[in-house]
């Protein structure tokens, strides 16, 4: 850009002749990432698990879109959604997600926030990769540093026992990252273009925060969606800077202002447990055996 104004929707490049997917597309981040792309141009699916509030999104936004029903905590939605994909897909982008929800499982089994946010996601891709050409961006968050948990627990990756909600976001969230780290590494080994990148929000003001498992914690946020979030627009920002512009794979994407809270998409940090090779491979192998869904070889190469 020629001047100092700072990257927003009206920079996404002509995307006229893609197509995209959504997860958690009916709310939120997920919507203002479905308007910005589908206003570019693109053909956009709103994978959602439920039609009806799916539809509802769908009617809000102007261009070219359709819903699919996509449940990410139950595996035999995801393998249908999957099964029912045809042709090429441009981009993928991992939005849906739940966080610090009171302790309960997939219908696999998986402890929710691990099951929905990481484990239904890295079946969703796997399973696509054949078909996707260009990139896939999934969205972590600056929760993936929070202090106390920032690990994954690989002895009890459902925290039977030893649930706490935001210990289960956090992993979840690293868990996002390290997914991210891996995939890249092994489009890269089997030689395709296809690139994996991640992106968080910042703060923003959405539904995610009113299902918190703390009633103060809720009364709290509340407080900082008002007086403290960027808007779910701005929010999305750094999701579609991960899913348009030229940057390496493996990159991560944020808000640049107010400790990462708010701003205009910018190259971020990441902690050291999420930039750690050992356990993305590690998690990789358990989420393959958690899921029955493997690394498909050969891969697409990309277009
Ligand atoms: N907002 C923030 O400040 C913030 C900060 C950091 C990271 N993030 C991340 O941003 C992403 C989007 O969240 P958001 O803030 O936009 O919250 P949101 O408004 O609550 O949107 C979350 C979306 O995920 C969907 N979802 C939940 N469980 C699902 C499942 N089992 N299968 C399919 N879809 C499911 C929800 O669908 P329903 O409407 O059916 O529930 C909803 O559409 C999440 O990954 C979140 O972790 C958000």
């Amino acid at each position: 850009m020629a001047d100092n104004r700072k990257w927003n929707a009206s920079d996404i490049p002509d995307q006229t002749g893609r197509t995209a997917v959504v997860t958690g597309a009916n709310s939120g981040l997920g919507i203002a990432t479905v308007e910005a792309l589908a206003g570019a141009g693109a053909h956009v699916v709103l994978a959602v698990r439920d039609v009806g509030r799916g539809e509802a999104a769908a009617a809000t936004v102007k261009g070219s879109v359709e819903v699919r029903r996509l449940d990410l905590a139950d595996l035999a939605s995801v393998r249908e959604f999957a099964a029912g994909w045809q042709g090429r897909l441009d981009l993928l982008v991992n939005n849906a997600g739940v966080m610090n929800v009171p302790e309960s499982s997939t219908k696999d089994g998986f402890e929710t926030q691990f099951g929905t946010n990481h484990l239904g996601h890295f079946a969703l891709t796997n399973l696509l990769l054949p078909h996707i050409t260009d990139r896939v961006v999934t969205v972590s968050s600056g929760a993936h540093k929070m202090p106390g948990s920032p690990r994954i627990n690989f002895a009890n990756l459902n925290l039977t026992g030893e649930y706490a909600p935001i210990t289960a976001y956090s992993q979840s969230k690293l868990a996002n990252l390290l997914f991210t780290l891996e995939l890249q590494s092994r489009l890269a080994e089997a030689g395709s273009s296809v690139r994996a990148l991640a992106a968080h929000p910042g703060w923003a003001s959405t539904g995610l925060q009113g299902h918190d498992a703390s009633a103060l914690r809720r009364v709290l946020m509340k407080v900082g969606n008002r007086f403290i979030a960027q808007d779910n627009k701005a929010g999305a920002l750094p999701t579609l800077y991960a899913a348009v512009q030229d940057l390496p794979g493996a990159s991560y994407v944020g808000p640049d202002g107010f400790g990462e809270m708010r701003g205009a998409p910018a190259l971020v940090g990441r902690s050291a447990a999420a930039s750690d090779p050992v356990s993305a491979l590690r998690l990789w192998t358990a989420s393959e055996e958690l899921t029955g869904v493997t690394f498909p070889e050969p891969v697409a190469v990309g277009a």
